[in-house]
């Protein structure tokens, strides 16, 4: 277990909802854990003027609706011990000045200080010059570091400008871009998987991988966030971000070492190994849909143009997959598919990669169908899974094949289950990047994904739709380099489920 030195964390945004729903449950959870380092303290900074004890009973009732079933009432006497409030109101232009005051000059605080910004990220650059110019970003005292989520920018142009506005305050090693679906233990386990397993390296590669499939499905719409998604859209939201960090984890080479900046170069190399796409050939290489109305789990559900927030003539999407290739030697000519969408029949999250067929089909005569190649599928979301397809012979007299799935889920049942904010949040307080983005592999994400962004964003006057509680739009399928390619559903074995949609 690391020992992480004495520090304090400041989280701009305590009252708001990733605070209160991610935050501050994860740092109780560290606290029962036992897991925060003994001299820390968690000072809130928020626009309301409330006095320290307000707070605290307002930290308990957000940590109650969180865990009803009731807290570890030493574990929160001790993490009420920590929590300390300031008052930030955007008008008092002595805010800033006393946060100096009380941070630098009163003894109370560790020196060494993490800036959790959990608030718009239009917020940020504002934020970081007000800290930076009361000299608070400054290194003389000890480590100053700033945690800023998702989303890095909106497109190529923003996320540059977003990086000029930070680099004016703060190097590199200073900035934590935190991506909480990379903190997610199955994630990680691609790394694990890859290199700790020498069984699969031989084959990761162009020779017999036939193509890789990264799926994001929710069945979840908008849920109160339209504002921010019908600007957003689904290639911004999941697909630039999360998905292409899937993909750099399943095609990157074995780094020197598992030290940060060795891991983030690898990352780094894939994502500028990805081909570009010419805004000529934007509809062979991505698609678009929105949901119409429909059924969930025998509920109806509207159309996302139905949507609380939703301007009835919004064309973003709610649905995006994108074809890319890795123009390097390991992958060249490997189609990676992604794909996201909104309201489709489940939620799910999973890496699946098909390998070619054998180069004979010495077993033709003894199956009913099509040839069955070889899967190896890891699920993230909701369970963590790996599993693996082969052919085995059907018990009986005849030579008949069968599909047999080698299920290797690795977590046990009294495994400890954590949220990956817990990980991140000790990782920041460390010091250690290897799982926040560099400024390099965002800037990189977003060159991939901007002709889309931009050929999408002048067509404005159709886009293709998908049932609400489908597997999405049937156009999609125009994406694949041949037709016994099909988007996996499902990490089961059934030929139904394989090849519906
Ligand atoms: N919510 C999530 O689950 C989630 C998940 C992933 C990433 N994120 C990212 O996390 C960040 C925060 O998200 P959020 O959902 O918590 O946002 P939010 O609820 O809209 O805002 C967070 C807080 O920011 C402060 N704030 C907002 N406008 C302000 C203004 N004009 N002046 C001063 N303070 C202002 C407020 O803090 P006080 O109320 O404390 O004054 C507000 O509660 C965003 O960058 C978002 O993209 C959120």
């Amino acid at each position: 277990m690391k020992t992480i030195a004495p520090s304090t964390l400041v989280i701009f945004g305590a009252a708001g909802n990733l605070a209160r729903i991610k935050l501050i449950p994860a740092l109780y959870r560290l606290e029962v854990a036992q897991r925060l380092p003994e001299e820390m303290l968690i000072l809130s900074v928020s626009t309301e003027a409330r006095s320290r004890e307000v707070w605290i009973d307002a930290v308990g009732e957000m940590l109650k609706a969180k865990y009803p079933e009731g807290l570890d009432a030493p574990a929160f006497a001790r993490f009420c011990q920590r929590l300390h409030y300031h008052g930030n109101p955007p008008d008092d232009l002595t805010a800033y000045d006393r946060l100096k005051t009380l941070i630098d000059g009163s003894g109370k605080f560790p020196p060494n200080v993490v800036f959790y910004m959990a608030v718009p990220p239009s917020m940020f650059p504002g934020i970081v010059d007000r800290l930076g110019d009361v000299g608070l970003l400054k290194q003389t005292m000890g480590t100053r570091r700033v945690v800023i989520e998702k989303p890095f920018g909106y497109d190529l142009l923003s996320a540059q400008s977003l990086q000029k506005g930070l680099t004016r305050h703060l190097d590199e090693q200073q900035i934590f871009r935190i991506d909480h679906y990379l903190g997610k233990g199955t994630v990680q386990n691609v790394m694990v998987f890859r290199f700790a397993n020498i069984l699969l390296e031989p084959l990761w590669n162009r020779h017999y991988i036939d193509h890789v499939q990264i799926t994001h499905s929710e069945s979840l719409g908008v849920d109160g966030r339209a504002g921010y998604y019908n600007e957003a859209g689904a290639l911004r939201d999941m697909i630039q971000s999360h998905l292409l960090q899937l993909l750099t984890l399943v095609a990157m080479e074995p780094p020197v070492s598992m030290a940060a900046e060795h891991l983030r170069d690898e990352k780094v190399k894939v994502l500028k190994a990805i081909r570009p796409i010419p805004q000529n050939a934007v509809h062979a290489h991505a698609f678009r849909a929105q949901y119409t109305s429909g059924v969930i789990d025998g509920k109806p559900v509207p159309g996302y143009l139905e949507e609380r927030g939703v301007s009835a003539d919004s064309t973003t999407e709610t649905y995006a997959a994108l074809k890319v290739f890795v123009d390097n030697w390991r992958w060249s000519g490997v189609p990676f598919y992604l794909r996201t969408g909104k309201r489709m029949a489940e939620g799910s999250s999973a890496i699946c990669i098909r390998f070619r067929n054998p180069p004979q089909d010495l077993l033709r005569q003894s199956r009913h169908d099509h040839s069955h190649p070889n899967w190896i599928m890891l699920g993230i979301q909701p369970n963590d899974c790996l599993k693996m397809e082969i052919q085995v012979k059907e018990p009986g007299l005849e030579l008949h094949t069968r599909t047999l799935s080698l299920d290797a889920t690795y977590r046990k049942q009294d495994d400890a289950d954590y949220d990956a904010y817990e990980g991140l949040l000790l990782d920041a307080l460390d010091g250690d990047h290897s799982l926040f983005l560099r400024y390099d592999e965002v800037e990189w994400a977003w060159r991939v994904v901007d002709p889309v962004l931009k050929v999408w964003a002048m067509e404005r006057e159709f886009i293709n739709n998908y049932a609400a509680g489908s597997w999405g739009p049937r156009g999609t399928y125009r994406l694949f380099d041949r037709e016994d390619q099909f988007w996996r559903h499902s990490l089961d074995v059934s030929g139904a489920d394989l090849q519906a949609y």
